[in-house]
C-alpha cells in the first residue's frame, strides 16, 4: 500500500500512453476513489480512465492545483503532463512552457503541502557526447529541446529535495511500448505504431526511422511496476540518483523488432524512410546502464523481445 494514509492521489496528463495505463493500476491496487485523474482534454473515448473520478486540469493553472491539492486531499502526485519530443522540437517555446513551468507549479503545490511527486525523465537527457551504454553519471548535454526540459526537471527536482525536502521522485523512461492507448509526438512511437499497421489488411508499415537505430526500450506493464515500486520505496533507500533513475528493458534495432513481428504475422513488410526524427534517435544512446536502480530499489525488468512482442498482438488482435 502506498504511504498516502487517508490521502488522495492526482494523476496529471492522465489521458496519454503513460497515464491511461498507470491510473488503471493505481486503482485497482488503491481503489477507484483514491485516484483522481486529470488532463487537459476532456475524458471522452478513454473508457480505462473514466471508471473513476476525473477532472479537467491544466498544469500551467497554479491557481486551480493548489486548490485541488487540498480540496481533494492530496498527498500523492504523479505528474505526467508534458509535450514529447517529435512535438516539442516542432513547438519549443510550448514545450519548455508544459514541461518546465508546469513542473514548477507542480512542485510549488507539493512544497506548500508535503507531497511526494513522482516526475519522470527520459533517456532524451542524453545527449551526442553520452558513451552509447548510458550510465547513471555522466554529463547531460541533450541536443533537443525536450531532453534540454528533462534534464531541467530533472535539476528542479534535486532543488525541491535539497531545498525544502519534498520527495521528488523519478525514472528516466526508455522507449515505452503499450497498446491500451495511442502515442503521439515521441521518437519511440514508431515500436508502437509498426505492431497496428502489421495487424492492418495492409500488413505493411513505412518506418520513420533507420533499420538499424537502436534504442532503449521497454514494455509498459514494466515501465508502470517500476514507477509504482519506486514511489513506495522508504525514502532512505534513494540515493542522488532519486529525480532520474536510469532503467533498462531491452534495446533493439527497428529491424529486429520487424523481424520478430513477421515471425507470427508472416508476410509483414517494414519499409524504412527516416525523417527529421532519425536525428533525435541518433542523438539518444543505444542502452542504460541501471546498477544504480538495481541497487537502491531492485529494479528488474520481465519482458524481453518475443515476450512483448507476443503480448502486444495477443492484445491487439483480443
Ligand atoms: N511514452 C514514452 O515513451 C515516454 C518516454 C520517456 C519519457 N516519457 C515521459 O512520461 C510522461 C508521460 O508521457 P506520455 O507518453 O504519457 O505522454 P502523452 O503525450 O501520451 O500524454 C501527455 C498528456 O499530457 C496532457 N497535457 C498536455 N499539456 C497539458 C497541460 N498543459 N496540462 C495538463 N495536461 C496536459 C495531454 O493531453 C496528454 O494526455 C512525460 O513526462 C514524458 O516526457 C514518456
Amino acid at each position: 500500500m502506498p504511504e498516502s494514509g487517508e490521502g488522495r492521489i492526482l494523476v496529471t496528463g492522465a489521458l496519454g500512453q503513460i497515464g491511461t495505463d498507470l491510473v488503471e493500476n493505481l486503482r485497482e491496487i488503491y481503489g477507484s476513489d483514491k485516484v483522481l485523474a486529470s488532463d487537459i482534454r476532456e475524458i471522452s473515448g478513454h473508457p480505462s480512465v473514466s471508471s473513476g473520478p476525473f477532472t479537467l486540469l491544466d498544469v500551467l493553472d497554479s491557481d486551480k492545483i493548489l486548490k485541488l491539492v487540498e480540496n481533494e486531499n492530496i498527498t500523492i502526485i504523479y505528474h505526467l503532463a508534458a509535450i514529447l519530443s517529435a512535438k516539442g522540437e516542432e513547438k519549443p517555446e510550448l514545450c519548455e512552457l508544459i514541461n518546465v513551468g508546469g513542473t514548477k507549479n507542480i512542485l510549488e503545490a507539493a512544497r506548500k503541502n508535503k507531497i511526494r511527486v513522482f516526475v519522470p525523465s527520459s533517456i532524451a537527457v542524453f545527449g551526442p557526447d553520452a558513451p552509447k551504454h548510458a550510465p547513471q553519471l555522466t554529463p547531460l548535454n541533450p541536443s533537443t529541446k525536450y531532453g534540454m526540459t528533462k534534464v531541467d526537471c530533472e535539476i528542479l527536482g534535486m532543488i525541491y529535495w535539497q531545498k525544502y525536502g519534498v520527495d521528488v521522485r523519478g525514472i528516466r523512461y526508455p522507449g515505452l511500448i503499450s497498446w491500451k492507448s495511442p502515442v503521439s509526438g515521441g521518437t519511440t512511437d514508431y515500436a508502437v505504431d509498426i505492431f497496428h499497421s502489421a495487424l492492418s489488411p495492409k500488413k505493411s508499415y513505412n518506418c520513420f526511422l533507420r533499420a538499424d537505430t537502436k534504442l532503449p526500450m521497454m514494455y509498459m506493464e514494466d515501465a508502470i511496476r517500476a514507477t509504482i515500486t519506486l514511489m513506495n520505496q522508504p525514502i532512505e533507500s534513494l540515493s542522488s540518483a532519486r529525480c532520474g533513475y536510469n532503467i533498462s528493458g531491452l534495446s533493439f534495432t527497428a529491424e529486429e523488432l520487424s523481424s520478430e513481428i513477421t515471425n507470427h504475422i508472416p508476410g509483414f513488410i517494414c519499409n524504412y524512410q527516416p525523417d527529421i526524427r532519425q536525428n533525435y534517435a541518433d542523438s539518444w544512446p543505444d542502452s542504460v546502464d541501471d546498477e544504480v536502480a538495481k541497487n537502491d530499489w531492485e529494479w528488474k525488468p520481465e519482458f524481453q523481445l518475443e515476450t512483448l512482442v507476443k503480448d502486444m498482438i495477443e492484445n491487439l488482435t483480443k
